[in-house]
């Protein structure tokens, strides 16, 4: 795992493109304006190179990016989940546990008490997964997203 590098923008664009439908995955504008945001961080995880993984499956990106996440520190010790963004070859295999846990570390050292996030009603994989981290349901906002998908808002305290 690793600091995002600018180079990087255009595979996590295309990453999140294939792990949402339209009017949930982000324009390349509203991507890049929330990693920009100040107080926001992006960590990206890398697959090892494949010849150090023989039989392993060719599975990643033409970077080797298999998956990144976007946080933020906010206002009154607030963090917050942008976005997480596994590729579709690559989940369960703990790489979406360890950029959670990795997020939330740096949110901690950043004095944040608590950390919360959106997700679509629909997205029973990321309900799982955020359950499996302790995360709980706080409400319900409706039509969120683009497409009028209603949103979990989840929280987690730190
Ligand atoms: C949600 C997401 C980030 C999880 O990443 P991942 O690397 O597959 O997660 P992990 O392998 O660390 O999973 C940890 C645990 O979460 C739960 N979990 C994860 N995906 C699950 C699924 N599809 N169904 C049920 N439980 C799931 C399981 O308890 C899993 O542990 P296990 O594999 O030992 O059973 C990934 O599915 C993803 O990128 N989805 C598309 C984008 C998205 O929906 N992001 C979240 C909304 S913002």
């Amino acid at each position: 795992m690793r600091e995002f590098r600018r180079e990087d923008f255009d595979t996590l664009w295309s990453i999140d493109q294939s792990c949402f439908p339209p009017g949930i995955s982000y324009s390349r504008l509203e991507l890049a304006t929330y990693m920009r945001r100040r107080g926001s961080f992006t960590l990206v995880t890398e697959a090892p190179p494949t010849n150090s993984r023989p039989s392993a499956k060719p599975c990643t990106q033409p970077s080797g990016i298999v998956g990144f996440i976007v946080g933020e520190v906010g206002r009154r010790d607030a963090g917050h989940i942008i976005t997480i963004d596994v590729v579709a070859s690559a989940r369960r295999s703990g790489i979406g546990s360890k950029l959670l846990e990795a997020a939330e570390e740096r949110l901690r050292a950043a004095n944040c008490r608590s950390v919360s996030l959106e997700t679509a009603v629909d997205n029973q994989a990321a309900m799982a997964f955020y359950k499996r981290h302790g995360y709980f349901l706080v409400r319900t906002v409706p039509r969120y997203y683009s497409n009028d998908m209603d949103a979990f808002v989840l929280e987690k305290e730190l």
